[in-house]
């Protein structure tokens, strides 16, 4: 599992996808830089999301929002008092830590083990081994759930009540520090993660800032001005892409955790007592929009949240099978009125909308859909990363991308730099490039250029040789089948578009 992930990490560096942020002075933890092919990804992912979201819902509209904001916002938001995480330090490494983190480490010890018995039972049974069975009767693969499970609820219960409770909990569990094994901890205390920034240039006028945390709440401050300017009626939606920002304490996993990225929220307003039936058919509209990418079903789950937030009525992760398990890609939360509410209460301004059926005003529901868009990224990535070996005995690396977002749709190649070839595929290149991301090559051998574009996930690759000259037809050249195909110039575009348009 480390190794697919560590591989991914690999090739995102090597093929411009992602570079860690600052690489020159040896980078900064937790940042990270999205190169030539990466940034393309990015952008697709966003369009791809902003198509479905704003422009083929007649009720949605988008917005951007800046990121320093009135810093009363974020203590009417609550982030200023609950936006915590439980920090611990070890005396002997000097190293931080996530309490919650180490004890959930300590406890996927045990789902480790469970998974190990499956295996070896796997193994024994061969074709007949009945996994659903062994998994709910076997008592080693039950006990170890259990004691996984009980270690969990504890935590929760700690984290909820009195964080020495938590420290007592590690102590009891006998949890070192991962490298070092030392037990010499400090108390938990809890860390607001949003950084802070001063805005003014002398030290008595300067006024404290957030970075924000979250992009939710520019949506919530401008509900009234896109209702009164758009002349929405309920539902509606506002959508919107942009950065956030967090002090996470750990940060690992690539980009899954990120101090500085990117989401993609869309606030849907409705009236009270209708915000479950939405939460439902925005559960469902999201899941699908997942599986239209086509990474596979197998690959995605609902966590539905049965501990709630302070201002939700109804809570659910969509899960993604990521190199290192199923975590948290998007979260869709019923927020209730607690935003708007809260925002009306620290402005001092009214918030409330004029139903004209049932004759009367009052703070519109919320339900929102949030999707990170770096976790999306790595979603993808590390899906369509495939090492191949080939009936001929070579291998290949192929980033197996929807065509709908890989960051170059065609590669045009001359098959020899003279002869009139380079001319020919410019032309075609200068054809096509209103249309689609394009790239000529005419670099190495031919079979070369096929693996370079196959690594970054280019979907076609079209050649052009002497016979185009005379008949004027190239070859195409298929990413995931490698058949290679004799058409004439004038259809590529009726050959490509069906595929690579979103
Ligand atoms: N407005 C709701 C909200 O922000 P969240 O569950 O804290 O909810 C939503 O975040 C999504 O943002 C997550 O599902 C995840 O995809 C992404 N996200 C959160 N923290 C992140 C981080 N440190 N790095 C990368 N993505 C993150």
């Amino acid at each position: 599992q480390e190794d697919a992930l560590k591989k991914v990490v690999a090739h995102a560096k090597e093929y411009g996808f992602v570079f860690p942020s600052s690489e020159l002075y040896d980078g900064l933890s937790a940042i990270y830089d999205y190169g030539q092919n990466g940034v393309e990804l990015k952008n697709n992912l966003k369009q791809y999301w902003w198509k479905a979201m704003v422009q083929l819902n007649d009720n949605i509209t988008g917005i951007d929002s800046a990121i320093f904001m009135h810093p009363t916002i974020w203590k009417a938001s609550g982030h200023v008092d609950a936006f915590n995480d439980p920090l611990i330090d070890n005396k002997d490494s000097k190293k931080r830590f996530r309490a919650d983190v180490l004890v959930e480490d300590f406890a996927e010890k045990f789902e480790e083990k469970a998974k190990k018995e499956i295996e070896k039972a796997k193994k024994r049974f061969g074709e007949d081994f009945d996994q659903e069975q062994f998994e709910s009767t076997h008592p080693k693969v039950l006990e170890y759930r259990k004691q996984k499970q009980e270690i969990l609820d504890r935590l929760a219960k700690t984290l909820e009540t009195d964080l020495s409770k938590t420290k007592e909990l590690i102590e009891e569990l006998g949890i070192g520090d991962p490298e070092t094994g030392s037990k010499n901890w400090t108390e938990v205390r809890q860390f607001n993660l949003m950084f802070g920034t001063k805005l003014g240039s002398t030290a008595d006028t300067a006024t404290d800032l957030y970075l924000r945390p979250e992009t939710a709440q520019g949506i919530f401050v401008n509900y009234l001005n896109v209702q009164k300017t758009g002349r929405k009626k309920l539902p509606f939606g506002i959508a919107q892409i942009g950065k956030a920002f967090r002090n996470e304490i750990v940060a690992r996993q690539f980009i899954f955790r990120m101090r500085e990225f990117e989401q993609m929220e869309m606030q849907f307003f409705v009236a009270p007592g209708s915000e479950l039936s939405f939460f439902e058919e925005w559960k469902n509209k999201r899941l699908n929009w997942h599986l239209a990418l086509g990474l596979g079903k197998e690959n995605y789950r609902f966590h539905d949240h049965e501990k709630l937030a302070h201002y939700a009525n109804a809570a659910t992760d969509i899960e993604f099978q990521f190199p290192f398990g199923f975590k948290e890609l998007e979260g869709i939360h019923s927020r209730t009125d607690f935003d708007l509410s809260a925002h009306e209460k620290f402005s001092g301004k009214k918030i409330q909308y004029f139903d004209p059926e049932l004759n009367k005003n009052y703070v519109p529901y919320v339900v929102e859909t949030s999707v990170g868009l770096d976790r999306l990224f790595l979603a993808v990535l590390s899906n369509s990363y495939n090492e191949e070996s080939l009936e001929d005995g070579t291998s290949r690396t192929v980033l197996a991308l929807p065509p709908a977002i890989a960051p170059t749709k065609l590669a045009i190649f001359p098959l020899v730099k003279k002869d009139g070839l380079p001319e020919y595929a410019q032309k075609i290149f200068n054809d096509l490039k209103y249309d689609y991301n394009v790239m000529y090559e005419d670099k190495d051998a031919i079979g070369k250029r096929y693996r370079r574009q196959d690594a970054i996930g280019t979907p076609y690759c079209i050649t052009v040789d002497h016979d185009t000259l005379k008949d004027n037809t190239v070859t195409i050249r298929d990413r995931d089948t490698m058949t290679q195909e004799r058409v004439s110039v004038d259809s590529l575009r009726e050959l490509i578009d069906p595929k690579v348009n979103m």
